[in-house]
């Protein structure tokens, strides 16, 4: 297991370029399934996560192929054998957004069996919004041995039959759920309308890119969208969209190293939110260059004065991201003032809490809120990570602390950052990945 070991307190310079979105890619990759020619995704980041998601693909009979590319690397996706239908537990267990290949398998083959995923770090995090959307299109899903047996009507042919479908539960709306549904839809019998669905930009590029295959998708990215099935989708050749949490944890991190840090490939359009409360917080994040793509700017972060504490509450997009919520409360343990974050997507995602409180943050944490009181200054310490948005917290956190932090299982930050140590250390940070036994047994010879 890696470690990494943090030298806090470097000035940033330098320019870092955005991945394509971990979160974008994962149901991009599994609407393969939806057709019979290639897809071909450029831009898809190299993390585990989508290595999991590749080796899931292949038992589910779809050839990948990887090349490196200017950007990221291409993935193109070829179904070989559609027999199997079984994603099993060994593969979703290690990524719950195993469960996005459930909506495109029923809605091709007529049938799927999918296992559902357990809880995670972050919360219970139930799939009852996606079983109940594919119950409103008609199929009859059952649990068998810890798997969800989904089969599609009968006397259709295998189809889905459309339908009016609201998706909203008690936190709001699903991503993953209104990507299953939507895929599932596309190839459906008549007319689906998702009423309360995710208005993610991620669900905007799974539809642009589902319309490009030939779907018939209107209203991506409001809460209504209507889609009317067709026959069969063909296959496309689709770049993922810029990765907006990577954008903003990279942010942070300037932020936080009173750094001017240049980004490339910033999704602004799809980050108002946090970039109006960096605004706040006295943090400025200015577009730069000549590139009119909103989704894909060059901007430069740069701080003017002391950090200052602001309200934070997590919400479904266009809202503040949940996926952000850490690095935040990181940055905001050096402000001058209280601030106040309130997680309304996991109330319970707050584990890096006890983490950053041995680095010296002092935050007050009751229920879904927490109360951060900023003090002058961090302190290195040993810490564990225990989800990838909370470690990428830790991250920043240990970047302006004063001494070494060292990040246990950096296994969960790999998931949804590539060569973070890289990037960072690439713009002057003082940041590297160590064996873990191997560093014990030489820090202790120290
Ligand atoms: N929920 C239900 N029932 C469901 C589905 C969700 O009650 O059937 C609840 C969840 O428990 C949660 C809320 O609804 O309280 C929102 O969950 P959602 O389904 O939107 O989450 P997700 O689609 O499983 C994606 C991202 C997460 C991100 C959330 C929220 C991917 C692969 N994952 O998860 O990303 O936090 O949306 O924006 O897209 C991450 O990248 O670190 C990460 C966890």
């Amino acid at each position: 297991m890696d470690v990494f070991v943090i030298e806090g307190g470097r000035r940033l310079a330098g320019t870092i370029r955005v991945n394509g979105s971990k979160n974008a890619a994962l149901p991009l990759m599994a609407a393969a399934l939806l057709t019979d020619e290639p897809l071909i995704l450029s831009d898809v980041p190299n993390l585990s996560d989508i290595r999991n998601m590749t080796r899931l693909l292949g038992e589910l009979g779809v050839q990948s192929d990887s090349q490196k590319s200017e950007h990221g690397q291409t993935i193109t996706h070829q179904v070989t054998d559609p027999t199997q239908s079984h994603a099993r537990y060994e593969i979703v267990r290690t990524m719950r957004a195993s469960i996005s290949t459930l909506g495109p398998l029923l809605a091709k083959r007529g049938s799927a069996r999918v296992s559902l995923p357990g809880g995670c770090a972050i919360g219970q995090r139930p799939v009852d919004l996606h079983l109940r959307g594919l119950e409103a299109l008609g199929a009859t899903i059952t649990l068998d041995g810890g798997d969800i047996e989904a089969v599609a009507p009968t006397g259709t042919g295998g189809r889905l039959i459309g339908a009016p479908i609201f998706l909203g539960g008690p936190f709001g709306s699903t991503v993953l759920g209104t990507a299953n549904i939507m895929s599932a839809a596309t190839l459906a019998l008549g007319t689906t309308i998702i009423e309360s669905a995710a208005c993610e930009p991620e669900i905007v590029d799974l539809a642009n890119m589902l319309i490009s295959m030939g779907a018939k998708i209107t209203g991506a990215g409001s809460p209504r969208i209507i889609i009317e099935g067709v026959e069969e989708l063909g296959g496309t050749n689709h770049r993922v969209m810029a990765d907006r949490i990577e954008a903003g944890t990279y942010m942070c991190a300037a932020a936080i190293t009173g750094s001017d840090l240049t980004l490339e490939n910033c999704p602004l359009d799809a980050m108002m939110s946090a970039v109006d409360t960096f605004g706040h917080m006295g943090i400025h994040v200015d577009p730069i260059g000549s590139g009119n793509d909103p989704m894909r700017r060059s901007c430069v972060i740069s701080k003017s004065g002391p950090i200052k504490p602001v309200q934070i509450t997590t919400q479904p997009h266009p809202g503040f991201p949940t996926d952000l919520q850490a690095q935040f409360m990181a940055l905001l343990c050096l402000s001058n003032g209280n601030s106040v974050i309130t997680e309304k997507i996991f109330p319970e995602r707050f584990l890096h809490v006890a983490e950053l409180s041995r680095m010296g943050a002092q935050i007050h944490r009751q229920g879904a809120t927490a109360v951060v009181t900023g003090v002058k200054e961090l302190t290195g310490a040993p810490v564990m990570a225990s989800d990838l948005r909370a470690s990428a917290g830790l991250v920043i956190a240990a970047l302006a602390a004063n001494g070494t932090t060292i990040i246990n299982r950096v296994y969960h930050i790999d998931r949804g950052y590539e060569h973070l140590e890289d990037k960072l250390a690439g713009v002057g940070a003082s940041i590297r990945r160590a064996n873990a036994e191997k560093f014990a047994d030489s820090a202790m010879t120290l």
